[in-house]
């Protein structure tokens, strides 16, 4: 018998380019996993539209008074809304706000995220620009555990991006998102079915 396919939620603040790359990745059974549901801070965020057209279940949080982060009821519906749609991988791309308990202890050792950067170097925002102004001649991208803090849970996978001399913090980001799209399905596929990828 056919085991179900894994159920992820996805998260995003974004245009989604990483959503798509995973839908992507799923469409073509390079990752085996159904988007259950994909949830935004922000009602205008292009990843909701993306998911929309692919008729994958998304929605718009109530706003949110703070910057950094979602006010515990507002998390705590978003960790209802997910386990509601029998989401078992929290999937942050392009998430602008830190996950806090409410989100963490229902999903422990189950949220995970991809971060512009090879981390511990350049965690925050714009880690392309913080790369550029430190002149490093390699950056990439890193896809971790989430933990309460930004950008500090155990790191997964890691894929390295040189910096050229003629690099923008536009044309740095845009090669980065170009690997952010290779490692973050490759490496999904990899967690959610580790007795196949040994
Ligand atoms: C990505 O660069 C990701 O690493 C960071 O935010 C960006 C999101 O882009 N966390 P997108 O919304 O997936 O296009």
């Amino acid at each position: 018998m056919l085991k179900p396919l894994p159920k992820i939620g996805i998260l995003g603040s974004g245009s989604g380019s990483n959503f798509a790359s995973i839908a992507r990745a799923i469409a073509e059974t390079r990752l085996h996993a159904e988007i259950a549901l994909v949830l935004s801070d922000n009602p205008e965020a292009g990843i909701l539209k993306k998911a929309s057209a692919l008729n994958i279940p998304a929605e718009a949080l109530p706003q949110s008074k703070f910057r950094t982060k979602l006010e515990p009821e507002i998390e705590a519906l978003a960790a209802e809304k997910l386990i509601m749609a029998g989401v078992e991988w929290v999937v942050l791309a392009g998430y602008m706000r830190l996950i806090k308990a409410p989100l963490l202890e229902r999903f422990p050792n189950r949220v995970i995220n991809i971060h512009p950067s090879l981390l511990p170097a350049f965690p925050g925002l714009e880690a392309w620009t913080q790369a550029l102004e430190a002149k490093a001649t390699v950056t990439g991208c890193t896809v971790h555990w989430v933990d309460a803090g930004m950008d500090t849970g155990e790191i997964i996978a890691q894929a390295k991006v040189h910096v050229l001399e003629s690099d923008t913090p536009a044309s740095l980001h845009a090669r980065i998102q170009v690997a952010e799209h290779t490692l973050y399905p490759a490496t999904l596929e990899r967690l959610l079915h580790p007795e196949v990828h040994r």
